[in-house]
């Protein structure tokens, strides 16, 4: 059983009767407890892969199955982190959080809701700053708190739309090897699809990357690193060398196609 599948789905825009075909012929799927990037370059169709998976919008044609069975609208157990911070700006971060929380289950105790806050919150490093505003935090650290609020929702599975592009190097870093610590805990062991277009942050955290180019998932690529990955043990292997190179020359053939000289040389 996969525990995403997606068969021949297609995707029209259909803006003031202009229709624009976003997603053709896409087919992939997802095992449970896998992690999957998918990236590619700026409006090849990342994100509208993600809004199906999340259920935010429908195929225009082919089939999108979860658990093997054909899935229609949102549920409880998908949830998404955005690229901006999509923090409430009139809620504290334990709020947030709860917030979160109150969506999946509407009939947890007050109690029970907030040790789980502020579990969440400490596991993503943010113990002590429950009762601060978004904008008391800096913007490492409101994305911290997406990502609890994400996690504390306790879904099967985590939907990531370039969750670090907003964040500066250093932070982005740290959010990075924060998610793969987060990997190794049982207790958010996920299926995740997350979308980049940072080719080591795909290598560091997924155990698959789909390289989509214009509408379509191009290439299907392996990550054989054991976990605990360290990024400083993964830089110096071969593996590591061979995937930012295969990685690489596809983004570079993007390059030299639109500006139309394939020898280019960057
Ligand atoms: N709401 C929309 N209406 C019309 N076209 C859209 C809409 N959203 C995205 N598109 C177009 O669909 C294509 C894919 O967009 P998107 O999935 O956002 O790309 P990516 O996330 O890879 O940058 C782009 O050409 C974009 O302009
Ligand atoms: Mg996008």
């Amino acid at each position: 059983m996969k525990k995403i599948r997606l068969e021949h789905v297609y995707l029209e825009y259909n803006d003031d009767n202009n229709k624009y075909s976003a997603l053709e012929d896409l087919n992939f799927s997802v095992d449970e407890g896998e992690f999957v990037t998918i990236i590619g370059s700026s409006g090849c169709g990342k994100s509208t892969t993600l809004s199906i998976l999340s259920g935010l919008r429908e195929p225009t044609a082919g089939k999108f199955y979860i658990d093997d069975k054909e899935s229609i609208g949102t549920d409880k157990n998908r949830s998404v982190v955005f690229q901006h911070y999509s923090l409430f700006p009139w809620m504290t971060s334990k709020k947030n959080v709860s917030f979160g929380i109150k969506q999946v289950k509407k009939n947890i105790s007050r109690k029970e809701l907030n040790e789980r806050a502020k579990e969440y919150l400490k596991l993503v490093g943010l113990e002590g700053f429950e009762n601060k505003y978004p904008y008391q935090l800096s913007g490492g650290m409101q994305q911290r708190v997406a990502i609890a609020r994400t996690l504390a929702m306790e879904t099967d599975i985590l939907l990531m739309d370039e969750p670090f592009g907003a964040v500066d190097a250093k932070n982005r870093e740290t959010l990075q090897d924060l998610l793969s610590e987060l990997l190794e805990n049982e207790k958010s062991k996920k299926t995740i699809v997350l979308v980049t277009h940072d080719i080591d942050e795909a290598i560091l955290l997924s155990d698959r990357i789909l390289f989509m180019r214009n509408k379509k998932i191009e290439r299907d690529i392996e990550v054989n690193f054991h976990r605990p990955r360290k990024r400083e043990d993964i830089y110096k292997t071969k593996h590591y060398r061979n995937l930012r190179q295969e990685i690489m020359s596809l983004f570079y053939k993007d390059v030299g196609e639109s500006i139309g000289n394939k020898e280019v040389v960057l």
